[in-house]
């Protein structure tokens, strides 16, 4: 196990504010597939075809073939132990922001409570008629689009596809944390998908410490004042545990 330095450790114990970006590889370890890696699912479905608008007007039982695939695999994971040290962290910092880019529904599972939803959660249905957020028990796929329960309107996945505006009221608390934060960690995601993307460095701009967790490097690894190669479901755990044990020692 990657040793992890307690100098820097030490700037969790006086920062008020700490935000946190979360994509894909933070759920890996619970079985989620990521979307670019070796055996991620944009290497075996096309985004265009799936997880845009049009693709729903043009076929929407495909799009909801595609939904309900993931929404199945989604139902049987469970979050793992990177999901739950944020829980734990989020304890013990004052203001705590976790900003998420997945849609798996995994962090609220594990216990936390300020999630910020950026692509919404694929869990809940949006009507394309009145607007109405519904979750996915009892839908009925009898006529290949599942109807509104309240006006019979046509359902869509309550997610953000490719060219869609985020939900505002997310992507507005999303730059005011990393433009406050003392700290922000950018953990399990690639950082190529903007507005997400540019999370990061607005918190750099403004002066937080950047930390970075991914088995590889990504666009954030260039000014990210910390690193660390590895896997969130481990070194996370790990970071809690000295922060905890440091608390415990004072
Ligand atoms: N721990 C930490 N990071 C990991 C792990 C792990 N166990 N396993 C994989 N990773 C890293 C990969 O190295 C990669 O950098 O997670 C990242 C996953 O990147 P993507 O698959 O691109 O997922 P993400 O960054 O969340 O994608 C952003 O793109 O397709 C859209 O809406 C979709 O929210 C998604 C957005």
């Amino acid at each position: 196990m990657k040793k992890i330095s307690d100098i820097w450790l030490n700037r969790f114990k006086t920062a008020s504010s700490v935000a946190v970006l979360t994509g894909a590889g933070i759920s890996a370890e619970s079985g989620v597939p990521t979307f670019r890696g070796e055996d991620g699912l944009w290497k075996k479905f096309r985004p265009e075809e799936l997880a845009n608008f049009d693709a729903f007007l043009k076929n929407p039982e495909l799009v909801w073939e595609w939904y309900n695939y993931r929404r199945k695999l989604i139902e049987e994971v469970k979050p793992n132990p990177g999901h739950f040290a944020l829980a734990e962290l989020e304890k013990r910092v004052h203001s705590f922001s976790l900003i998420t880019q997945n849609v798996d529904d995994l962090h609220r599972k594990a216990g936390s409570q300020n999630i910020i939803e950026l692509h919404g959660n694929i869990l809940r249905n949006r009507c394309l008629s009145c607007g109405r957020v519904s979750g996915s028990a009892d839908m009925d796929f009898s006529e290949g689009v599942p109807k509104c329960p309240q006006c019979g309107g046509r359902l869509r996945p309550d997610v953000v596809w490719f060219g869609e505006m985020l939900p505002e009221e997310a992507i507005q608390k999303a730059y005011a944390a990393a433009e406050t934060c003392d700290i922000f960690m950018v953990l399990g995601t690639s950082a190529v998908v903007y507005p997400a993307s540019a999370l990061p460095e607005i918190a750099f701009r403004k002066g937080a410490f950047i930390v970075e967790i991914n088995p590889e490097a990504t666009p954030v690894t260039a000014y990210a004042h910390v690193s660390l190669r590895g896997k969130t479901g481990e070194l996370l755990p790990e970071i809690v545990r000295k922060l905890t044990a440091g608390t415990e020692n004072d």
